[in-house]
């Protein structure tokens, strides 16, 4: 592949997109670098925004970066550049997630088609309507996540029900725990007084919930909002498992990908999306998630999808502050 230079506006472009890409409690893991002599950006984490009480093993955080290396491979579709992204290239900085080597002109292909829904998507906690997502729609997101390495599979009773309560017992133990309950309040932000690039405002906790089965993160813990209202939601919330074959990062990094590729493809077709990932936080309720008939994969995401209003867009940080460039 010939190697194509990129001008700062071009890249810091990129980079920007890369970063509309959903993290957990917003944290932004993410640092890009670009080297122009061999044209390749490489993402690696930022341990300054790890989650040591709800993510110790880091693997929320690799979903995240997976999801903005994603976004930033669909960026350079939609510019109509080739590209090739090699995750963990460095067994010995296992903190560089991964490079990615940008080419000369290429065929825009699915990717690019993609690249609108970088922008709509966001994550919505409100109530979803009970209209069903169409077959060919889930087969569709199915496919997508297929496409990264991973396996979608939308939940029917008593699977569902069984997720479900595991939810309740995650956000029952969050609750319990001073360590984690102290790290969901660092990384919320009032938005009356906050003035932060980071973390998830109060606008976009979306109600209380009164009635209704869908699960949801009520990231006031115990707080009480000023002016939050409190309302039903859905009593048949559409829920999905996103899962890889085995549990490393390398595995986390491609769920990322598979995640936000189906998400998008979710937004272009009118869905809303929320995540309810709290099971997946305590080690006890994860493996209880799995499928009881196949037993196979590893849950790395619980996915709610459906009808419905769409979330506020949150801040991202500067792109200055997570993008340098290689002398
Ligand atoms: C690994 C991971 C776990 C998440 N878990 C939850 C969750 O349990 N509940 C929730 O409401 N949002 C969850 N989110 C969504 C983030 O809070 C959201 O992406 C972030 O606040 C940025 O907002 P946006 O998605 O609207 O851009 C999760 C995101 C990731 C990547």
């Amino acid at each position: 592949m010939s190697v194509q230079m990129m001008d700062e506006r071009t890249v810091t472009g990129l980079v920007s997109d890369a970063t509309a890409a959903p993290s957990m409690h917003n944290a932004q893991p993410w640092l890009f670098r670009y080297a122009a002599d061999t044209g390749t950006l490489t993402m690696s984490a930022d341990p300054s925004r790890a989650l040591p009480h709800e993510d110790p093993d880091g693997r929320g955080l690799r979903i995240g970066c997976g999801a903005a290396l994603l976004n930033l491979r669909v960026a350079l579709a939609h510019l109509g550049r080739s590209s090739e992204t090699t995750l963990l290239p460095d067994p010995a900085a296992p903190s560089l997630l991964a490079t990615v080597r940008i080419g000369s002109a290429a065929t825009p292909g699915a990717l690019a088609d993609l690249y609108p829904a970088i922008r709509e998507r966001h994550t919505s906690r409100f109530p979803f309507s009970e209209r069903e997502i169409p077959t060919d729609l889930r087969n569709a997101l199915g496919e997508a996540a297929r496409l990264e390495g991973a396996e979608l599979a939308f939940l029917s009773s008593p699977h569902l029900q069984a997720v479900l309560d595991l939810i309740r017992d995650g956000e029952g133990y969050n609750l319990m725990d001073p360590d984690r309950d102290a790290e969901r309040a660092r990384w919320t932000r009032n938005s009356r007084t906050d003035a932060t690039t980071d973390g998830v405002p109060d606008y976009a906790f979306g109600p209380r919930k009164r009635g209704g089965t869908a699960p949801a993160r009520d990231f006031a813990g115990l707080d009480v909002v000023r002016g939050r209202p409190t309302i039903d939601f859905e009593d048949r919330p559409q829920l999905a498992l996103l899962s890889t074959a085995a549990d490393g990062p390398a595995d986390w990094l491609r769920a990322g990908q598979a995640l936000e590729r189906l998400l998008l493809v979710a937004t272009r077709h009118g869905l809303t999306s929320s995540f309810a990932t709290q099971a997946l936080e305590w080690s006890d309720l994860r493996w209880l998630l799995r499928d009881p008939v196949s037993g196979s994969g590893h849950v790395q995401m619980i996915l709610r999808l459906g009808y419905g209003p769409h979330g506020p867009r949150t801040q991202r940080r500067p792109v200055r502050e997570v993008l340098t460039f290689a002398d």
